[in-house]
């Protein structure tokens, strides 16, 4: 069920008829007659559900019955399942797209509001951190970015993917149960091996933060046979590691409603909350990792987070040494 948040048309109409009904028929006749159009239109309109995921079972007899709500990614659950005050509200979702980044970027730049999300069933170019792609195939997985207008200094753009990353790991604790942790800066695991993704790209204008875009990528669904080979052993789905489909739209107003109620935590306390959760999070502290960037490969133990988010890796000799970008391998 693919469309914006802010729409009501008479598929909405239609869902909500099925809805009240709770499993029983409804005949195309009385649903024409409530929704004023004709039974051919009531016949499109439900094979337009069924194209969005639903299940119907129709009779000739009795009409037809909403069996079960589907997986497809689903508006109304969605808007639904969100407790927020702004993140989610003004909510696009896509069948296909090029990357959700590139489309919510286009309506950060056209004034919308933080919060803004735009999901997408698929990505055709999906795209991960530092120029690499990021395979998003269809109908599996969690394809998702938001519009975030922070106010503090290009310098506190990598807490808020930090920030991001405890978000997530929430969200999926709570709605799968997969004991994710975070490998740092931002990459979910599960088992050692990664789940999701996240990447924040900033806009920025006379050296302040125009808006940033935080892309979120959540392999729910995914089966073995979805991921090219060279991946195969190096990743992990929701429902390759609890054994169960999730669903989609719920794992997504969770992701909003665990960032809004640390965002603002941030913006009240500052990072030091932030930090302390993602510590607890992280599967990376205590471990011998190997950071590789622009000075060249090094050697420690992950011992912590700095005020600024950056890694604090302990070398043989004893000093604590910040790693602040670049990848690590653990
Ligand atoms: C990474 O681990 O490299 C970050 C991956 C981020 C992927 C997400 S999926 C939704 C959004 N759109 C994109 O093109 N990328 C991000």
């Amino acid at each position: 069920a693919s469309g914006t948040g802010r729409s009501s048309g008479s598929l909405d109409r239609l869902l909500d008829m099925f809805e009240a009904a709770d499993g029983e028929y409804l005949s195309g006749e009385e649903i024409s007659r409530r929704i004023g159009v004709s039974r051919t239109a009531v016949w499109k309109q439900i094979r337009r559900l069924k194209d969005a995921g639903y299940v119907f079972d129709a009779s000739p007899k009795l009409g037809y019955r909403l069996e079960a709500s589907g997986s497809a990614l689903d508006v109304r659950r969605i808007l639904a399942g969100l407790t927020t005050s702004r993140f989610g509200r003004d909510l696009t979702v896509l069948p296909k797209i090029d990357s959700t980044q590139t489309e919510a970027e286009k309506k950060a730049r056209n004034g919308a509001a933080e919060g803004t999300l735009v999901v997408a069933e698929e990505q055709t170019s999906g795209r991960g951190r530092q120029g690499r792609v990021w395979h998003s195939p269809p109908g599996r997985g969690v394809w998702m970015s938001t519009v975030l207008r922070p106010e503090g200094p290009l310098t506190a753009v990598p807490q808020l993917t930090l920030l991001a990353a405890v978000a997530v790991c929430r969200a999926i604790r709570g709605v799968s149960g997969v004991e994710a942790g975070i490998k740092w800066p931002n990459d979910l695991l599960a088992n050692g091996r990664k789940l999701c993704g996240i990447l924040l790209e900033a806009v920025v204008e006379d050296g302040r933060v125009r808006h940033c875009i935080m892309g979120i990528g959540i392999d729910a669904n995914l089966e073995e046979g979805d991921y090219p080979e060279e991946l195969q052993d190096k990743v992990t789905s929701l429902l390759r590691e609890s054994g169960t489909e999730v669903d989609r739209s719920a794992l997504i107003a969770a992701v909003m409603n665990e960032f809004e109620q640390l965002y603002m935590l941030y913006a009240q306390e500052g990072f030091e909350p932030i930090r302390l959760l993602w510590e607890s999070l992280s599967v990376t502290l205590g471990r011998e990792i190997v950071v590789r960037d622009v000075r060249g490969e090094r050697r420690g133990t992950a011992h912590g987070l700095g005020e600024q988010g950056e890694l604090l890796m302990k070398t043989e000799d004893g000093a604590l040494i910040p790693v602040y970008s670049g990848d690590i391998e653990i």
